[in-house]
């Protein structure tokens, strides 16, 4: 955060940046700190002080306020402190690993870093060749020890600070998401990302110098550490930065992400990789050595709208529940305006213009992680039949790891619903350079994966903040289904197939409030099952995906091992595990698995196992062997599951309580992942 001409005492800067971090945490992370100018009132400008804690924000903000000498009330006109929330990928949780890191014991340069540098143990090598010592186990710590190695190794005296770090990036590799801050270079700020992203909010009461910043272009490649000591020189003027006119008061704000900020502007640049964005005397001004992806010659400051802004209304407490709660809305809020119940039509907007295109493709590839991943294998079924083509589903690490063939008539899903998984950018942008065409599934505008694919579908599920997923699960799914029903609306064949699933989507909003209306059944259920270490799913055909989903809910909030089963599978291994003790939840509806299912429950209960059977409430079949039974609502086959991993979700969610886990918070989990 920089105030620049606004008057801050170092409370409210405090204030600020932990405030943002705050806004950030549900994220899920482990350890924080905060970098600001000074140690005392006398020389607080040329002092870099470093406050650093292991826990939540609310740690570090204790912390803070327990600091000696630290004058709470000194103003700065001008300031520029930086502050970061860390999930730990190099070295434990702790204070010495957490950021910012240090180039040195005086502070000298400290950095703040999102992703990660895949080189470090090369760069760590050479620093300590020259003498540098390491005090962290992390990769960050490397890249201050470089920006320091180059400042004392300039050759001009004045080198800019945004020079210094376009040398350091250049040496770099992997993913980052960086701030700088130096005492050599008081009141200035140099931010840059590669793969990570980061933005930067503008607040002033006065009209800026411009709505757009010019990009100015660096001339030269430095290729090794050796060489990077050679000086070059920037022109700026004011044409290329953006200012508040007649070089008034003015606030920048760098995060990496929206709801860090939001609160204060919600006017912002997205900086694109390889950019360098430095601000000093109340100008930002943007830098590259390389052309843009874009190449796009200026950044916009574009206005973001309400959606971000209702991340805003604060979290309350076990916000998962409440996105469990909120699904009879959120799926509505998907279909609106997309299905007509009257006409039996569907028309997704995004996808539109290039729907000649995907008509004519070869194969469909449904690409995410975890959650997300799920929706594909949920929806894969009624997208083979509704498009009447091959459909793979893939995990984006998986299909990264086995190089894929993907050619240029496939058209490749991404599904993901905060929209910077690493893994799946990365999926997205191999299929983009091997000529498919690309389709993002999302439910944050303006981000990552909606900007890089060539057209998608917004699943308008509303702000998600709990770390597990919920609401976001029956959105994609409902959206995957819209696409299948657009793609058919030529089909003769399908039209009574097309409107029996219409008339199920216009019905499921009533019944998922009749799904949540077991909530207390459910409780009674977690309260007998919270003690057990393990909790087996078991189902197939549409309901393969619900047992995955329902396993990876109660594994990731409760932290009981739990598995999803593929019925039939069974025989070829996990019957081994089924006794008297095992918990086992089994799916079984009314669907052309029904039968199979069958010789399952059969197979459970001849090993004198105790099956949970969640079914279909006009089933008398599976109640004779039932040690427990959940009865659903029956709709449709394929839109089945949206119902029946509500009472899974509603499962972990009480368990977790029960077992008095943090249901928003679960361990080493962050809501974004956004390293590979
Ligand atoms: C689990 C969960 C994760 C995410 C996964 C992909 O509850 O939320 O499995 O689904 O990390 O995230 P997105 O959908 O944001 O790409």
């Amino acid at each position: 955060y920089m105030n620049y001409r606004v008057p801050r005492t170092r409370k409210e800067i405090f204030e600020t940046l932990v405030k943002g971090l705050q806004r950030l945490e549900y994220r899920g992370y482990d350890s924080a700190g905060v970098a600001i100018d000074g140690n005392n009132n006398e020389d607080k400008e040329r002092h870099i002080r470093l406050v650093k804690k292991r826990g939540k924000v609310k740690a570090l903000d204790e912390e803070l306020y327990k600091q000696d000498s630290m004058d709470l009330e000194v103003e700065f006109e001008t300031h520029f402190g930086i502050a970061h929330t860390r999930w730990a990928t190099h070295g434990a949780p702790s204070a010495v690993n957490s950021h910012p890191q240090r180039s040195d014991k005086g502070n000298e340069f400290v950095v703040i870093h999102n992703g990660i540098i895949t080189n470090y143990k090369d760069l760590k090598k050479f620093l300590e060749s020259k003498g540098y010592e390491f005090e962290s186990e992390t990769d960050t710590e490397t890249i201050a020890k470089l920006i320091k190695y180059v400042f004392d190794n300039r050759e001009i005296e004045d080198i800019s600070f945004s020079t210094l770090v376009e040398r350091v990036i250049q040496q770099l590799e992997g993913a980052f998401a960086l701030v700088f801050k130096s005492i050599h270079y008081p009141g200035e700020a140099v931010a840059t990302r590669r793969g990570s992203p980061l933005l930067i909010g503008v607040r002033s009461e006065y009209k800026l110098s411009t709505e757009e910043v010019p990009v100015l272009y660096m001339t030269r490649n430095i290729e090794s550490v050796e060489n990077i000591r050679k000086p070059r020189v920037q022109r700026l003027d004011s044409s290329t930065c953006l200012h508040a006119v007649g070089n008034k008061a003015v606030e920048f704000f760098f995060a990496s992400d929206a709801s860090a900020i939001i609160e204060h502007t919600n006017r912002v640049i997205f900086l694109e990789d390889d950019d360098i964005a430095a601000a000093a005397d109340g100008k930002l001004s943007i830098h590259r050595v390389k052309r843009s992806a874009s190449d796009d010659p200026s950044r916009a400051i574009q206005t973001l709208q309400m959606e971000l802004q209702q991340i805003m209304k604060g979290r309350c407490p076990r916000r998962t529940g409440k996105e469990i709660f909120e699904q009879p809305e959120s799926v509505f809020n998907t279909m609106r305006g997309r299905v007509n119940f009257e006409t039996s039509t569907v028309l997704l907007g995004g996808l539109k213009a290039h729907l000649k295109e995907i008509r004519r493709c070869r194969r469909l590839i449904v690409i995410g992680c975890g959650t997300s991943y799920h929706a594909a294998v949920a929806t894969r079924q009624v997208l083979e039949e509704l498009t009447e083509l091959p459909v793979m589903v893939e995990l984006a690490s998986d299909f990264l790891d086995r190089n894929t063939p993907v050619f240029r008539d496939d058209v490749c899903f991404f599904i993901s619903h905060q929209v910077r998984t690493a893994d799946t950018l990365l999926a997205l942008r191999y299929c983009k350079d091997r000529g498919a065409l690309t389709v993002g599934v999302t439910n944050t505008v303006g981000s990552s994966i909606s900007r890089e694919t060539d057209c998608g579908v917004h699943i308008n599920a509303g702000p998600e903040v709990g770390v597990a997923s919920t609401k976001a699960y029956t959105s994609q799914f409902i959206s995957l289904v819209m696409f299948g029903l657009m793609m058919s609306e030529d089909r003769v064949s399908l039209q009574d197939r097309r409107r029996e699933i219409i008339r199920g989507l216009q019905s499921l909003p009533e019944l998922i409030k009749e799904v949540l209306s077991l909530d207390q059944k459910i409780h009674d259920l977690a309260l007998e099952l919270y003690t057990q270490r393990s909790l087996l799913v078991m189902g197939r055909g549409y309901n393969y995906a619900t047992c995955l989903e329902g396993a990876l809910k109660i594994k990731e909030i409760t932290y009981m091992h739990s598995e999803g089963i593929l019925a039939g599978e069974l025989k070829h291994g996990p019957l081994a595990l089924i006794d008297k003790q095992m918990p086992i939840i089994m799916v079984i509806m009314k669907d052309p698995c029904f039968a199979k299912c069958q010789n399952a429950l059969q197979q459970i209960t001849a090993r004198q196992g105790r099956p949970i059977i969640l079914c279909s409430k006009d089933d008398t079949e599976s109640s004779k062997f039932a040690y427990k039974m959940i009865e659903l609502p029956p709709t449709v086959d394929c839109l089945q599951g949206i119902l029946s991993v509500i009472p899974l979700q509603l499962l972990s969610f009480h368990l977790a309580v029960l077992r008095g886990y943090d249901v928003d918070f679960p361990r080493n989990l962050a809501k974004s992942v956004t390293v590979e």
